[in-house]
């Protein structure tokens, strides 16, 4: 079977070009779409990740800022800053840059941003209410994985999908938000018993692992579709997934690679976030 090699930069593209114009129009409404990344400390992934983000923004015409500050900043003295945001009205999105330095809690950073602009989509009530199918901001992979399904006209109702990964950032949601579509969820992790006997029964394999090219051909099933949420480097230190795309695209109907894959999805969705949220400040007026 002919693979099919999804192309995340493309389908990415045909939605920025959407949010360009509908920033347009709000700019016109007196409205320009702000995000605010806030970036502690020097992780390099984190800064390379920070300023795609960044750019992004601009290229659709919003207004971005990026804050940074040392890795010694106070716990007290971040959560200042979010609250400064908060009431911030050019800001209709904020952004903290994960993982944090250990001396501050994920949870209270997470929970301080207001609801209304976490464009992540990580606080405890757009989670909530993710799960109960109300509106709400979805985390930008997840949200991006299944624009891109549906983009690509890719059925989800009844497959079996196996998600192997547990993140709150990644594989919980995602799971989530495929049972939404109606799909029977599996979901695996590094405790998991026989990981390829139950990744062979999958029609939809989602690896958010963490370790390069780990999902090789015999844990997938002919025809299989295979979206690879990794992002680690291989040993020749080039960018790879968690899944050794090589030998997996001779099995799987359709694959996503790495780079080009989930990626881009996921900042455009953080700009669809951004967009929507200036969307609803306009709807509330
Ligand atoms: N670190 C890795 N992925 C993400 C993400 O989607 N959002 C934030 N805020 N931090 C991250």
């Amino acid at each position: 079977m002919p693979t099919n090699i999804i192309d995340g930069k493309e389908i990415s593209f045909q939605i920025r070009e959407n949010i360009k114009l509908e920033v347009e129009e709000l700019i016109e409404q007196g409205i320009t779409p702000g995000l605010a990344v806030v970036l502690i400390g020097n992780n390099p992934a984190s800064r390379t990740y920070v300023t795609n983000k960044q750019k992004s923004c601009k290229a659709m015409g919003m207004h971005g800022v990026l804050i940074e500050f040392p890795e010694t900043i106070s716990e007290e003295a971040l959560l200042n800053k979010i609250r400064e945001l908060n009431t911030d009205e050019t800001i209709h999105g904020i952004l903290v840059q994960l993982p944090l330095p250990k001396h501050i809690s994920d949870a209270k950073v997470i929970e301080a941003i207001t609801p209304e602009k976490d464009v992540d989509g990580f606080h405890p009530i757009n989670v909530g209410k993710m799960m109960i199918g109300q509106d709400a901001f979805l985390p930008c992979t997840p949200y991006g994985i299944m624009e891109m399904l549906r983009m690509k006209g890719i059925e989800v109702e009844g497959k079996h999908v196996v998600i192997i990964g547990r993140s709150n950032i990644v594989g919980k949601p995602a799971g989530q938000l495929f049972l939404k579509e109606n799909a029977t969820v599996t979901y695996c992790h590094s405790k998991t018993k026989n990981l390829p006997r139950i990744t062979h029964q999958a029609d939809i394999i989602v690896a958010a692992i963490g370790r390069a090219k780990f999902i090789k051909d015999e844990y997938v099933k002919d025809g299989a579709i295979v979206i690879d949420v990794g992002m680690n480097k291989d040993e020749d230190g080039k960018l790879c997934g968690d899944v050794d795309f090589e030998s997996v695209k001779q099995k799987a109907s359709y694959i996503t690679p790495v780079p080009g894959g989930v990626g881009p999805m996921t900042i455009t969705m953080l700009l669809q976030n951004t967009l929507k949220s200036a969307k609803d400040v306009l709807k509330h007026r």
